[in-house]
């Protein structure tokens, strides 16, 4: 057991601790403010032992991936670990990989897969096994989630967060956090704020309106926040409204510690603090300059970053009050405290069956049927013989993408699925037709044998889209990945050309795409009877996919994010635009983003926001809609009125008739999911309250709901909509 300087306190601690950690609640709240007082006692006990170079040794980087501890106090290092969707492999100390550790982990699906999903326990089972694997490996603090807001359909990072939609974020967030924090192992809320493009990411201005920050970014912490209690938040690289993140007084003391009352600690992302003037605005800990020293050249010396011998002399001379530095340091030792980095946490978990279990339930019910004319489920019985076409069917993702990268325990792919599903029961025919390549265009050679494949079977299935990077160097990032943005919605590697040549064969192929945002489908959506939206979903994927394409599995997810037609239906490449040289991501879109955009201004997606069918049908009726007092209750019954169970999530949308300022024409305010037999019916409850009618008003800066007109609009999709109410606020 490690001991602090007062053993009477840790006893207390562990009591409490145990509490927490058991998620039993202690015998009464008495017990718990005991614990917290003593914890603040003795943080402030162990303040007043530090000298003012300890105190600043714990507010930046020790190593790679560790914050400073004080040895002589028995305060340990912070141990952090990427990343969002799994425990990432071992980095050493100094960036050179720990060769030959046990670093191989739980491949989870990606952040918009889960995001699909629409299913807030899931993200709860999701943090618990990435909470539970963290504590394992010895971590204290794992680097998600990751849920800036997805804008641009460019975006490399898009696969790793969650949606286009505040609400949707903000509900899916909470069970994630909890789920980690669960295990004694800090969640980290990132980035903040408003890192919603790779270009330039460290030098890019994003500009945008007081509402649209309080409308659109900020909910989803806000629930990290005060519901998840999350113990920790990434500053995010960009600048905000002109100044860096890690930089933003406005953003971290004002709104995030203020406003917010986050009283956990904010770090850095890596080497996002560009100066020691971060000093007085927010940051606890500083991370990754050691990668500009090294950029430089330099040899890395961690006394030398922005928050370290530099804030010792500027406290010695007066320059800095210590005061500040206590806080950090306070908050620090509050989160340790929180996950119980002074006394036991029961050992977790790694590479369970259970673990594995989760991924794959959670890649069932995040992949999502876009399009079935009748098409699927396919009849295994009646196939002997099955082509399998497209590099991506046996193309491996979790290895690669930029610092979410995942060393899976296994990963099955969606041509190893099949295999598993069909069994010997069926002759497998793949073929990779095109290939995996920088600069890959169509081969035709390629096209010829693919096509082949597919005339000659009884079904045809095409695994396409998008890839993480060419292998599973972090560094050598294609499309989805860190670093860098999509250079259109064009698929790559000559996929169209592919695509048309397939379908010209055998109208009936199923197209599979893989990846985390958008393509551009218009050379043969018309021609697809069947096109299925897979994400990255992780190392079960293979498994859960194919499990839907055979029936066995009523397909249940739900777009997180519109998918435009073409590029320039986008509001971020319409009317806002991409940045320029100077850098500047002016966010004219404002509040329009995603379905805001397009059901306002009526522009047609591919495939909207909330849309994703069943192999079954449901039926919505008896909507009524009630007010008293500021409570606004929905209820609606559900009926399964197909043939086989299945899911549906039930979107509640509002829509502001009589408003002094422009709204959208729908905000999603609240979803269900519902599990049904067939023929089975449900009466769906959703309470609204008044949040869910407001708007951030700029002029009073504060929240407000006029009076007058509103509508409630009830659907399978935000195009969807199946019942209408209204009511007067
Ligand atoms: C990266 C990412 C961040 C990650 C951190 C540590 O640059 O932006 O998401 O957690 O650095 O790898």
């Amino acid at each position: 057991m490690k001991t602090l300087s007062t053993l009477p306190f840790a006893a207390i601690l562990l009591v409490a601790g145990t509490c927490i950690f058991m998620n039993c609640q202690p015998a009464n709240q008495q017990e718990t403010s005991a614990a917290t007082v003593d914890i603040e006692k003795e943080i402030e006990s162990l303040i007043g032992q530090m000298t003012i170079e300890e105190k600043v040794n714990m507010i930046h980087a020790s190593s790679a991936f560790t914050s400073g501890g004080v040895e002589r106090l028995s305060i340990p290092e912070m141990v952090m670990s990427d990343g969002p969707h799994g425990v990432r492999h071992e980095h050493g100390r100094d960036w050179a990989k720990d060769e030959g550790v046990r670093d191989s982990s739980t491949y989870l699906p990606v952040g918009t897969a889960l995001a699909a999903t629409w299913n807030t326990d899931l993200g709860y089972q999701f943090g618990k096994v990435l909470g539970s694997e963290a504590n394992f490996r010895g971590k204290d603090m794992i680097l998600g989630p990751g849920f800036n807001i997805i804008r641009s359909p460019l975006n490399g990072r898009n696969f790793e967060y969650l949606t286009e939609d505040p609400y949707l974020n903000s509900r899916m967030v909470v069970g994630y956090i909890k789920g980690v924090q669960e295990h004694g192992v800090a969640a980290c809320a990132k980035h903040y704020i408003a890192n919603t493009l790779e270009f330039e990411r460290e030098k890019v201005d994003v500009q945008m309106s007081e509402r649209a920050l309080r409308e659109i970014y900020l909910p989803a912490y806000i629930a990290a926040v005060q519901e998840g209690g999350v113990h920790t938040v990434m500053a995010a690289y960009n600048k905000f409204n002109g100044t860096y993140c890690a930089h933003n007084h406005y953003l971290l003391n004002d709104i995030l510690k203020g406003e917010l009352g986050f009283d956990g600690l904010v770090v850095s992302d890596w080497s996002a603090v560009k100066g020691t003037d971060a000093v007085t605005a927010g940051i606890d800990i500083e991370m990754g300059t050691d990668l500009e020293q090294m950029a430089r050249g330099q040899e890395i010396d961690y006394s030398k970053f922005y928050l370290a011998d530099t804030v010792v002399a500027l406290v010695k001379n007066g320059d800095v009050d210590e005061a500040i530095i206590d806080e950090k340091v306070r908050r620090i030792l509050r989160v340790m405290f929180r996950i119980h980095k002074f006394d036991e946490r029961p050992p977790g978990e790694y590479n369970t069956p259970e673990h594995q279990a989760v991924a794959r339930r959670i890649a069932e019910e995040a992949i999502v049927l876009l399009k079935n004319d009748n098409v699927l489920p396919l009849q295994k019985d009646n196939i002997k013989k099955l082509a399998v076409v497209g590099a991506n069917a046996s193309h491996k993702h979790a290895g690669a993408g930029g610092s979410s990268q995942v060393k899976a325990y296994y990963e099955i792919t969606p041509l190893q699925g099949l295999k598993n599903g069909f069994l010997d029961r069926a002759e497998i025919t793949y073929r990779p037709g095109y290939e995996i390549k920088k600069g890959g265009t169509s081969d035709q050679r390629l096209i010829n044998e693919a096509v082949k494949a597919v005339v000659e079977a009884d079904a045809a299935i095409y695994v396409g889209g998008w890839i993480h990077g060419f292998s599973d160097e972090w560094n050598d990032n294609a499309y989805d990945a860190e670093a860098l943005d999509k250079p259109s919605m064009q698929l790559p590697f000559g996929q169209d050309e592919l695509i048309e040549a397939l379908l010209a064969a055998n109208p009936n192929t199923i197209i599979v795409l893989m990846g985390g945002g958008p393509i551009d489908m218009r050379r043969w959506k018309g021609q697809a009877k069947a096109i299925v939206q897979a994400w990255y979903p992780g190392m079960e994927g293979g498994n859960a996919l194919t499990d839907i394409l055979l029936g066995a599995i009523n397909p249940s997810g739900k777009m997180p994010m519109t998918f435009p037609e073409k590029l320039e239906d986008s509001p971020a490449h319409s009317v806002a635009a991409y940045p320029d040289e100077n850098l500047v991501i002016d966010h004219k879109d404002g509040i329009f983003v995603g379905y805001r955009y397009f059901d306002t201004y009526g522009v047609e997606p591919a495939f909207a926001f909330g849309h994703g069918l069943s192999y079954t049908t449901f039926n919505f009726a008896d909507l009524t809609v009630n007010k008293a007092g500021e409570a606004v209750t929905v209820n609606l019954k559900l009926t399964n009125s197909g043939e086989m169970a299945g899911s549906e999530v039930v979107q509640v949308y509002v829509k502001d008739i009589e408003a002094s300022v422009e709204r959208p024409d729908k905000e999603l305010k609240a979803f269900q999911k519902v599990k049904l037999e067939p023929g089975a019916s449900r009466n769906v409850t959703v309470q609204l309250d008044k949040n869910a009618f407001s708007f951030y008003d700029e002029t009073k800066s504060e929240w407000v709901v006029e009076p007058g007109k509103f509508e409630i609009l009830v659907g399978s999709s935000s195009r969807d909509i199946r019942l209408r109410g209204e009511l007067e606020w």
